[in-house]
């Protein structure tokens, strides 16, 4: 019996056909593909202003950077996250400030977001978990910078326009398990032509006049071709998404477990299937010896790593969740065998 993963991407001869043109094309590093996939992406997801980058890590960074946060600075960011947005606070040297998150949804929480604001607060880091969006509307009342992680949640909508374009930034990854792979990669996106100019000006070390501390964040153009393609298929892949995580609903309802919702006037990008059940261990464990790997949704939420306590919700979340397997390459035969395993399995807890 074959192990079905818990993530694949669905790649194939147009990924293949985009590398073979820019190994023809004698180019690799950014160039043509690279542009052509900033214009597309911004064209899709309704993006002023935006810049290629190696990862979405390199995104954050960047964001952060082009918002002048620094030393000092405080950020705030959910702790049912990981740790690459944790990462990205101290590259830039500023003091990380953890936020619990939504039972619901495992979202930033406007409300104890709103309890951590000090004089110093200089950005929120909002993640649209597993493809659904966060509550934009109360986070924006804030009126601190939000910088929106997409990273989950390419192509998901709030009302009728993509996420991306709410924040004063906004960060995306073409990491092999999101929506869109290219093996690493990002976007980074502000309408705010100050964070653009400061952000461009860092992800790149060459052709400078005056030294000061740079990186090198550039995209390769082979890994553009392969996000590019990509892009052209997140329409249907999304639509494949939502088809698979509209089967798990109808048979799961009623199997006694709390199933994943979004808030309303959202259409989540279904980047993971997160069940909460009384005990994940037994389950994920019952699910790998039927050949499919259920696995947690999220590592460890970063309070764990830094001893902190009082994050309720994190904790809860931590402790009764699992993401079934939720991909556009999922073939007809394997999804019916999840289906079958994950009611059967859950059958031991009714
Ligand atoms: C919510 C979120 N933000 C940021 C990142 C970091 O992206 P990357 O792996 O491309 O650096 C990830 C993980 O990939 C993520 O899940």
């Amino acid at each position: 019996m074959k192990l079905i993963p818990h993530s694949r991407p669905l790649v194939g001869k147009e990924e293949l056909s985009a590398l073979t043109r820019v190994v023809r094309s004698g180019y690799l590093s950014t160039g043509i593909e690279g542009e052509a996939l900033r214009k597309e992406i911004a064209r899709q997801f309704g993006l002023k202003d935006s810049a290629v980058v190696s990862s979405g890590t390199a995104a954050l960074h960047l964001a952060l950077a082009g918002l002048k946060v620094g030393p000092g600075d405080e950020v705030i960011l959910p702790t049912y996250v990981c740790t690459a947005l944790l990462n990205a606070v101290h590259y830039v040297g500023a003091v990380p400030v953890l936020s619990d998150v939504c039972f619901a949804d495992g979202n930033i929480d406007p409300k104890d977001v709103a309890r951590r604001i000090t004089s110093r607060t200089r950005a929120v880091i909002v993640p649209h978990m597993f493809g659904f969006p966060a509550d934009m509307k109360e986070l924006l009342k804030l009126k601190i910078p939000l910088i929106e992680d997409c990273a989950q949640a390419a192509g998901a909508k709030i009302g009728n326009k993509c996420v991306g374009s709410f924040g004063r930034a906004a960060i995306f990854s073409f990491y092999s398990t999101k929506l869109m792979a290219c093996g690493e990669g990002g976007v980074l996106a502000s309408p705010d032509h100050k964070v653009m100019k400061e952000a461009r000006d860092l992800l790149s070390y060459d052709h400078r006049q005056e030294y000061r501390l740079r990186f090198n964040y550039k995209l390769s153009d082979l890994q553009a071709a392969v996000a590019r393609a990509q892009l052209k298929k997140l329409p249907s892949m999304l639509l494949r998404r939502r088809k698979i995580a509209e089967d798990y609903m109808r048979v799961l309802e009623g199997a006694g477990v709390v199933l994943p919702s979004s808030r309303q006037g959202t259409e989540p990008s279904f980047y993971r299937f997160v069940l909460k059940v009384k005990d994940p261990v037994l389950v994920m464990s019952l699910m790998r010896k039927r050949g499919i790997n259920v696995e947690r949704p999220l590592f460890r939420p970063l309070h764990y790593y830094l001893g902190l306590t009082g994050y309720p919700v994190a904790d809860r979340l931590q402790k009764e969740s699992v993401s079934l397997p939720l991909y556009p390459s999922l073939t007809a035969g394997e999804l019916e065998r999840i289906k079958t395993s994950i009611v059967d399995v859950l059958k031991r807890f009714s």
